[in-house]
């Protein structure tokens, strides 16, 4: 079939040719931003769910959607290794000065930027990272304490009071939320929270992995109350046939019927996994419709494909002892697993293994749906772990 017309996306944040399953969080969202914009009370959306699930696209599209109607967004991913207010500073700042141009909300848009000004010439000394243009001259004692946790709330009732003004709502989506170290975090709550109690229109919707929930109440108690962590898992599969078949017949191509159910069992329904299944069954199809045959051949270059870039990228980050870490827990099958399990497996002592768990949690490679309880982010990693480092050698190594 035409390579040229493929419309399968396999790709970190590549926007799908069909979203499927998602209709119900999209309405949730659109609902919790429509109310915030009212000054009526809402939950922040914290989406989590692991890797390849689709969170990145979700995201985007309520962001595209809510500036449809009409609010002002900001959007960040939190790297590994940078803070939360250098990340925010600049974008931030962008959408203040589009704020500033709404007629109704110059003059706080105007003082928010003075805040923003203060934030990050008092912050620029514990987070060298900071880099920002200055519209305005900082105002005296406005945002410019040289505490993250006093001055982002500070900040954030600023740019909510001038959102306000200006009849629309503050937005910020921030993807990979598990990396934002605690304590800011804890800062981005406390600003998140004040701003509700003021009615503020001002507001989260953030994406992270599974551990995000467990971050955001060690970082205040009283986050359960403030957000809603809808998961983002597996299509169902009615949702996954659909995002297989749509998408071909848009093209005027047709999906033989067990063709398309062979893609979604052998894929487990893990939107990657469906869009990197469909662009190979179309690859190895002659001509339409795509038989069972040709999804049995695609299974072979969409697993290599998979080995060689989904899984590789993550294997290619571990140390040598992770890769071993990850490895025995492979050998336990799928998941959670006991830490006593790995332990056994590598024969060593649970307590000396702490640090390299605490690691790979950290690298957002593992977490801990509970207590003791040990499982992978990556969707099928067990297996990937088991073709990359096959038989029983690679406990010498
Ligand atoms: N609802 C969906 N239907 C079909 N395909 C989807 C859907 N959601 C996402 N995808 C596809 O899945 C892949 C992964 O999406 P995305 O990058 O958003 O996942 P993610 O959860 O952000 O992953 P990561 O945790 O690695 O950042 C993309 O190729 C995207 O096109
Ligand atoms: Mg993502």
């Amino acid at each position: 079939m035409d390579p040229v017309r493929n419309p399968f996306a396999p790709g970190a944040g590549s926007p799908p040719p069909e979203l499927a399953g998602r209709d119900a969080l999209l309405e949730a969202c659109r609902i919790a931003l429509a109310r915030i914009r009212l000054g009526r009370p809402a939950k922040s959306l914290l989406m989590v769910g692991l890797r390849g699930v689709g969170k990145t696209v979700l995201l985007d599209r309520m962001r595209i959607e809510s500036e449809a109607a009409g609010c002002e967004t900001v959007r960040l991913e939190a790297p590994e290794g940078r803070s939360l207010p250098a990340i925010l500073a600049p974008e931030l700042r962008v959408a203040l000065l589009k704020l500033s141009n709404r007629e109704r909300a110059k003059k706080l848009a105007r003082r928010a930027l003075r805040a923003l000004a203060g934030f990050a010439r008092s912050l620029k000394v514990k987070y060298e990272d900071i880099e920002v243009g200055f519209d305005f001259e900082p105002e005296a004692g406005l945002a410019d304490n040289g505490s993250l946790d006093q001055d982002l709330p500070v900040l954030l009732q600023a740019a909510g009071e001038a959102a306000k003004a200006g009849d629309t709502a503050l937005v910020l989506f921030i993807d990979e939320l598990q990396y934002v170290p605690e304590d800011q975090l804890a800062a981005l709550i406390t600003a998140l929270h004040r701003s509700a109690q003021r009615q503020l229109p001002v507001t989260l919707v953030g994406a992270g992995l599974p551990s995000l929930r467990g971050q955001t109440g060690r970082a205040k108690s009283y986050a359960e109350r403030l957000f809603e962590f809808p998961e983002v898992g597996p299509l169902d599969e009615a949702s996954a046939l659909l995002a297989i078949r749509k998408p071909i017949r848009a093209e005027g191509a047709d999906i033989e019927r067990a063709a398309s159910e062979r893609i979604v069992a052998e894929t487990r329904g893990y939107p990657y996994f469906l869009q990197e299944w469909g662009q190979h069954a179309w690859a190895a199809a002659e001509k339409s419709p795509i038989h069972v045959a040709d999804v049995k051949r695609a299974s072979i270059t969409a697993i290599a494909a998979l080995d060689a870039s989904f899984f590789r990228v993550r294997f290619d980050r571990l140390t040598p002892a992770e890769k071993r870490y990850l490895r025995a827990m492979a050998d336990l099958g799928p998941g959670p697993h006991r830490s006593g399990d790995i332990a056994e497996v590598l024969e060593r002592q649970v307590t000396s293994l702490g640090p390299l768990r605490s690691q790979l949690i950290s690298k957002g490679m593992i977490w801990s749906p509970a207590h003791g309880d040990t499982a992978f982010t990556v969707p099928l990693f067990d297996e990937f772990m088991q073709r990359v480092m096959p038989g029983k050698d690679w406990k010498k190594e």
